[in-house]
Parts: C-alpha cells; sequence; structure tokens
C-alpha cells in the first residue's frame, strides 16, 4: 500500500502522508500543505474530510455497518442494554458484572437535581421549544459542579467519571421536568428503586396518587431506542461538541452545544418531522404513492430517508422497525394507519429508480418516531430523547480530545468570496 500521496501543482509535487484505519479507511495528510504549497483543500459540509482519528465507533456507510469500540449494533441491541453500552462507549470495553453495578449505582444517586435548578424551569414560557430549554439546562448543570467545570483540561479529566453520571442521570430528570412544566403538571421526582428507563417514564408520567405503570414494555423499546442513538461517529452535534472541547471547553457546555446542533430537522429533528410528514399523508388521504411523487419531483422531501454516510440500509433502521411493530402490537394497535404508510413508503421507495440511484435507504429517525408516540412521548419531545439518547457519544467524543494531549484547536479555513478591500466612506458621503 502507498505511504504517501503526491500532489502536483503547476510544477510543484508535494508528498502527504497516508494515515490508515483499523479498518482499512486511507486518508492523505494535507496538515502540512498550505505552509508547502500556499493551498488549502476545499470541502464544504465535510462529506469527504476526516476532521479527527478515533476509537470510538466504526461505520460502514456502503455496506450498513455500525459497531461502537468494535461490536456490532446487532450484537449489542439484541444482547446489551443502554447503560452497558453506554459504559463501553465512555471506557472502551464492555463491563463486568462488577463495573456495571458500580457504574449503574452512580447513575442512580444522581438522578435529582438541586432544588434551585427547580427555579429556573419557572423562567421559561411555557411554548418553550424543549430543546431549547435542554441545552440552557445542561450549561446551568455544570453551574452546580464548577470543580467539573474548570475548563482546564486536566482538572475536567479528573472528575469525569463523576460528571459522566451526573449528564447522563441528570439529562433524564431535565427532560422529564420540562415535560412536566410545560404541561402544568407538579416535578415528579426520580425513586431510587428504579431502572434508567423505567425512572424516566416514572419522571413524566406517574401522578402524586397514582404510580405510572409500565403495562406494555415501553421501558424496554426505550432502552433500546437510546442505545441505538448512543453513538454515531462524527455526524453534525459530535463534531459540535469536539469543535467546542478543542477549545478547551468543559464537558457540561460541549454537550449543550451539541444538544443546539442536533435540533435541527437534517439532523436529530428528523424524526419529529417523519410523524408529520405520515400524519399529513394520512389526514390527506393519501398512501403514500403521492408524496412519493411529490419527493421525486423535488416539491417533497422523504423525511427518514438518506444518510450522508448510509448508501444501504441504516441498521439501527431494520431494528427499530421491527421494534415498532412489536410496541404497537404489545398496545394493541398493530393496524395504525402511519405504521402502514411508513411500510408503504418504505417499500415503494426501495423499488424506485430515484431512491436506488441515489442509494436511499430509511435511517434511524424513520421508524423511531412510531415507537416513541406509542410510548406517549409528544412530538415536539421526540429530538430530546434522540439527546438523552446520544450523551453517551458526545461524553466520549468530548474525553478523546480532551485528553489528546496533541489535539489542536479546531479552526478550519475559508475561500473568501466577499469584496476586495474598499475605502471607508463617511456618513454623508454614502448614496
Ligand atoms: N428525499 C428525497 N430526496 C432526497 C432525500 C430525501 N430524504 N435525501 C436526499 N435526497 C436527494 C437529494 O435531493 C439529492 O438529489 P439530486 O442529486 O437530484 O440533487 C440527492 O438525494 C443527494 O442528497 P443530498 O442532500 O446532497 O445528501 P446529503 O448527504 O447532503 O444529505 C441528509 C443527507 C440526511 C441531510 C438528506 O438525505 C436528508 O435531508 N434527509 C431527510 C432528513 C433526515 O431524515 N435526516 C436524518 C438523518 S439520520 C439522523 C442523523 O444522523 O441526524
Amino acid at each position: 500500500m502507498e505511504d504517501k500521496v503526491t500532489l502536483t501543482i503547476g510544477d510543484n509535487s508535494y508528498d502527504c502522508p497516508v494515515i490508515s484505519g483499523t479498518e482499512d479507511e486511507k486518508a492523505f495528510d494535507i496538515r502540512k500543505l498550505r505552509s508547502e504549497s500556499g493551498y488549502i483543500s476545499f470541502d464544504e459540509g465535510y462529506g469527504n474530510t476526516g476532521s479527527c482519528q478515533s476509537n470510538i465507533t466504526f461505520i460502514d456507510g456502503e455496506k450498513g455497518i455500525l459497531r461502537y469500540r468494535g461490536y456490532s449494533i446487532e450484537e449489542l441491541a439484541e444482547g446489551s442494554s443502554f447503560l452497558e453500552s453506554t459504559y463501553l462507549i465512555i471506557y472502551g470495553e464492555l463491563p463486568n458484572q462488577d463495573q456495571l453495578d458500580k457504574f449503574r449505582e452512580k447513575v442512580r444517586v444522581n438522578a435529582d437535581i438541586h432544588v434551585g435548578m427547580d427555579h429556573h424551569f419557572e423562567g421559561f414560557p411555557t411554548g418553550s421549544n424543549p430543546m431549547a430549554i435542554l441545552s440552557a439546562m445542561l450549561n446551568s448543570l455544570g453551574c452546580y459542579y464548577p470543580e467539573m467545570t474548570t475548563n482546564n483540561r486536566q482538572q475536567d479529566l479528573e472528575r469525569f467519571d463523576e460528571a459522566a453520571a451526573v449528564l447522563l442521570s441528570k439529562v433524564r430528570t431535565i427532560a422529564a421536568m420540562t415535560f412536566r412544566m410545560k404541561e402544568g403538571k407538579p416535578f415528579v421526582y426520580p425513586k431510587r428503586d428504579l431502572r434508567y428507563c423505567e425512572n424516566f417514564l416514572h419522571m413524566m408520567f406517574s401522578n402524586p396518587y397514582d404510580d405510572f405503570e409500565d403495562e406494555y414494555g415501553l421501558a424496554e423499546a426505550l432502552d433500546l431506542f437510546f442505545l441505538l442513538h448512543a453513538d454515531h461517529e462524527q455526524n453534525c452535534s459530535t463534531s459540535t461538541v469536539r469543535m467546542v472541547a478543542s477549545g478547551g471547553a468543559n464537558m457540561f457546555a460541549s454537550v449543550s452545544a451539541g444538544v443546539s446542533a442536533l435540533w435541527g430537522p437534517l439532523h436529530g429533528g428528523a424524526n419529529q418531522a417523519v410523524i408529520g410528514m405520515l400524519s399529513q399523508i394520512h389526514e390527506a388521504g393519501d398512501d403514500g404513492m403521492k408524496f412519493i411523487e411529490a419527493a421525486k419531483s423535488g416539491n417533497a422531501k422523504l423525511m427518514g430517508f438518506g444518510h450522508r454516510v448510509y448508501k444501504n440500509y441504516d441498521p439501527r433502521a431494520r431494528i427499530l422497525g421491527e421494534a415498532a411493530e412489536k410496541v404497537l402490537a404489545a398496545i394493541g394497535i398493530d393496524d395504525d394507519p402511519l405504521l402502514k404508510i411508513a411500510r408503504n413508503l418504505e417499500r415503494a421507495a426501495l423499488e424506485d429508480k430515484y431512491f436506488i440511484e441515489r442509494k436511499l435507504y430509511p435511517n434511524v429517525d424513520f421508524y423511531s418516531g412510531l415507537i416513541l408516540k406509542a410510548a406517549g412521548i409528544p412530538v415536539e419531545f421526540f429530538t430530546v430523547m434522540f439527546a438523552i439518547g446520544r450523551m453517551p457519544g458526545w461524553m466520549a467524543n468530548w474525553r478523546e480530545v480532551a485528553s489528546n494531549k496533541k489535539s489542536k484547536i479546531h479552526r478550519p479555513r475559508q475561500i473568501y468570496q466577499g469584496p476586495g478591500q474598499r475605502e471607508f466612506l463617511p456618513m454623508e458621503k454614502r448614496g
């Protein structure tokens, strides 16, 4: 295999060393190109740019492969749990029973938030978007842990284990409190004897004299949902977390920025958009075929389809599609019209030239909304659920940046296309 790539610019040649990944991905290193040649590379949207070397998650988008720390997503979905996979993602190895018990305990004892934070909720109008609240509250949470938010990498890293348990546990509490605030209902405090997702459902849906009962195995379905969202290499929000971390910011600030990045409809917000699309198709009396035609003519976008990296079936969509059917059947709504439309759209798109040529397949968001809807999660909270699930990936990536002594501040270049130098005109001379 080549150990360098030679670039020729005019009469000059430049050698760029080749870097290979564990799975034989190849890149050539252009870090010295600008100082040697005056050229930079241009790749708007970073579709073909490796921004870092990472040990956490591997994706082969052509083959539809996703692995956390070397373990396939299918095996983890089958045999692991969200907290166990979280441990794997942030520490690099599957835990033994003792390690897992201790980790669970740390998350368990951190479920409640400082009572001072209850008052922060009073400042938000009830119409606030829950993603705005979540991002603000995660940054505010850091104010209660000054010893974990020093912005001194070494010191913040020494407190990483504690900070990870705090964020992982409390992100769920903050999400549930946001829901209660918006509903005008009293907060429900976590119970120490409940597991991660059971506690979340309890904080969302219990009432003072009426504890939530999980008749349909929703906690298990949510656990799978979180596990499947736990990391996905250098996506928009994770790259944002790494960008913020590269400047030396603490983990709370970095994941808070990750929440904002996740919010958009082309990223985490797509799970909400899918339900909106399915409902719109249903209300219009369409079985999905008219919508497919609209998508092909560029008049609509098939939300939950397509991916920058997957040019094959997103393996998470396959698992979630099956899980959605199970959950809906358990609840007794296996003839859900939205599920039918989703299946119709999927079938039609997978057989259609437009989608085949562009390699557009269902992504993680295509079926996840159906599970969340069945679990009683309001649509405007779907992206918040994605954020809870993505917390392990963001934290692992923050840690990777913070512990890399050679890591540099992320500072891309640009090709300036604005006006050349102009003379400043005083106000009276402007037209
Ligand atoms: N429906 C119809 N056409 C599509 C779709 C879609 N969902 N996605 C891409 N295309 C077409 C697009 O119009 C373009 O066609 P043409 O070559 O004729 O101009 C071609 O496919 C390539 O698309 P692109 O927009 O250049 O691809 P991208 O890699 O920049 O975008 C994407 C990836 C995920 C933003 C895009 O596929 C999309 O907007 N999908 C819908 C939103 C969605 O489901 N997002 C969640 C992604 S998975 C969760 C996550 O990682 O955040």
